[in-house]
């Protein structure tokens, strides 16, 4: 229901454009607390869909695809863009995409991005057999994948070479989230292998950004 809200508000705003929040009204650290507007957030994200608009668009050295969005919450779309633009999450590229945006812009980018987001099916149904080493993550990333609030990421349907990456990098230490190096310490490599394909097979799940069109849906 709330979400059901939550997206006919997004289609007023993408319809009528979304009220300027003054950004110096929010606290520093809450995204959530600016709204976003889709629409600006479309034109913002133009140099984004270079990358995450190409289906199987890959990072180089080390090589892994760049992540799907579409789909994802964007509360953990513009918490991923904070923690780039702060260099508490290290990558060169996504750093100097986010280092001059503007809480305001993150919000926009965010709602953009990602679209409808995936709601958890009323009954799980989990696609396969879940590996043993998922016991540990239902609790905040569902029992399909999607993540269970947004700040939690869904991983339903995310490509596996990027979730083996994420759990890498929690593992060494390139990516510092408390939450998450409690739950990588004991994964083996055949675990993180199963967990990414585990994963990245489950529905409804993760899309790439379609190309723009020239038609007016706010989130196309
Ligand atoms: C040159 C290619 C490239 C461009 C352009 C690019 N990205 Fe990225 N993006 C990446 C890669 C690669 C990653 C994964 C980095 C990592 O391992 O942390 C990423 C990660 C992200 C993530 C984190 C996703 C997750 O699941 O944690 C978000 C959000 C994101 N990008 C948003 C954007 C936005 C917004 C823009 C435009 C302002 C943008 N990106 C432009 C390549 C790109
Ligand atoms: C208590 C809640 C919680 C549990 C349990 C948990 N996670 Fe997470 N997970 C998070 C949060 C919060 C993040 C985002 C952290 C950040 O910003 O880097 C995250 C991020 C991730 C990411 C990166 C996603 C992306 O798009 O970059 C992966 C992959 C992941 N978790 C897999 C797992 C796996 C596999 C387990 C079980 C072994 C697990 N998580 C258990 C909360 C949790």
């Amino acid at each position: 229901m709330k979400s059901r809200i939550a997206l006919a508000a997004l289609a007023v705003v993408a319809l009528f454009g979304a009220p300027q929040t003054p950004a110096q009204d929010a606290p520093a650290q809450d995204a959530a607390a600016v709204t976003g507007d889709a629409g600006r957030g479309k034109t913002l994200a133009y140099t984004c869909l270079g990358c995450h608009g190409i289906e199987n668009y890959k990072n180089a050295n080390p090589v892994y695809r760049v992540p799907l969005l579409r789909g994802q919450h964007p509360e953990y779309i513009a918490i991923a863009l904070n923690a780039y633009k702060n260099g508490e999450r290290s990558h060169a590229t996504m750093h100097s995409q986010a280092v001059s945006m503007t809480e305001q812009d993150i919000a926009d980018v965010a709602v953009f991005l990602a679209g409808t987001p995936i709601v958890a099916a009323e009954n799980a149904n989990p696609v396969g057999k879940p590996p043993t080493a998922a016991a540990a993550c239902v609790a905040c990333h569902g029992t399909d994948g999607v993540g269970i609030v947004g700040m939690y990421p869904t991983l339903a349907g995310q490509y596996p070479d990027y979730i083996e990456r994420a759990l890498h990098d929690y593992q060494r230490g390139n990516r510092k989230n408390d939450i998450m190096a409690g739950f990588v310490g004991e994964l083996t490599e055949a675990d993180i292998a199963a967990l990414a394909a585990y994963y990245s097979r489950q529905q409804p799940k993760l899309q790439i950004i379609p190309k723009r069109r020239f038609w007016f849906t706010a989130n196309d």
